[in-house]
């Protein structure tokens, strides 16, 4: 029987997460906010992944990122948590081509899809990383160096006893504000409502406490921004009649 090459993009899969332990040796399992799905690594998407990382793709590392070397120029730069299939990043790249974006995605079939919009769009203003986005705040992104950060419809994680893999947590929301500038934005977006208060509860909590304030005229949603593309999740909450609720709060 022929064993099947395992390529660069096959191996990605494996490095999503950074294995810790501790002190006397014991590897530290962490509470994540994603459970890599099993879905087929598709044959373009892996040759997308394979031939095109040296242009577009980031690994996570110990130091910070460089970002006036990589994107070859200072305007700000715009960080997506889990992009999905990465089609309304690629669309915000290529309409605002004064900012830099930097996507962090976990699924791989995702990141080829995103990777070869990109390419077929030729965007340049865009990286994309491979990685729990966690880790990458924390290890690779300097303090006020982002512009802003944007999560759209991240995994709701519906069940009470699952609430505590919800990605947006007063820690997550605290390292976030230190990262960004002043005048940077949070954009928050999500089709469930129970998820949307959690999201307006951690915001609200630690507002003082890390300097960023609510745009909403109401003190908590915005009206859908027509700026934000419609998003393969959105799409599909809306097939189901689910709402939105978009959050925006901008560092003072
Ligand atoms: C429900 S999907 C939404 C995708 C996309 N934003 C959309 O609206 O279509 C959430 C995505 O976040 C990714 N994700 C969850 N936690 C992550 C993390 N810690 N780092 C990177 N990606 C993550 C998942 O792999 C998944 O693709």
């Amino acid at each position: 029987m022929t064993e099947q090459k395992q390529t660069f993009a096959d191996q990605k899969r494996k490095t999503v997460e950074t294995a810790e332990f501790t002190e006397d040796g014991r590897y530290k399992r962490k509470v994540r906010s994603f459970v890599l799905r099993t879905g087929r690594l598709s044959e373009y998407q892996r040759n997308m992944m394979n031939e095109n990382w040296s242009e577009y793709g980031l690994e996570h590392q110990a130091e910070f990122f460089d970002f006036e070397k990589i994107y070859g120029n200072s305007n700000p730069v715009v960080l997506e948590i889990g992009f999905g299939m990465g089609k309304s990043l690629v669309e915000m790249a290529e309409q605002n081509p004064d900012k830099n974006y930097l996507g962090i995605e976990v699924h791989t079939p995702g990141v080829g899809a995103c990777l070869a919009y990109a390419l077929e769009k030729n965007i340049k203003n865009l990286r994309v990383i491979c990685h729990d986005a966690t880790e990458i705040l924390r290890d690779c992104i300097a303090d006020e160096s982002l512009g802003g950060l944007q999560l759209f419809f991240p995994d709701p994680w519906h069940k009470a006893k699952h609430h505590k893999r919800r990605i947006v947590q007063p820690h997550f929301v605290e390292t976030v504000a230190k990262k960004l500038t002043v005048g940077g934005f949070i954009h928050f977006a999500t089709d469930w409502e129970n998820y949307a208060e959690h999201m307006l509860e951690v915001l609200q909590s630690v507002q003082r406490a890390v300097g960023i304030h609510n745009i909403s005229k109401t003190n908590d949603y915005i009206p859908r921004p027509d700026f934000r593309p419609l998003t393969k999740f959105e799409a599909r909450g809306n097939k189901l009649g689910h709402g939105v609720w978009d959050l925006y709060f901008i560092k003072d």
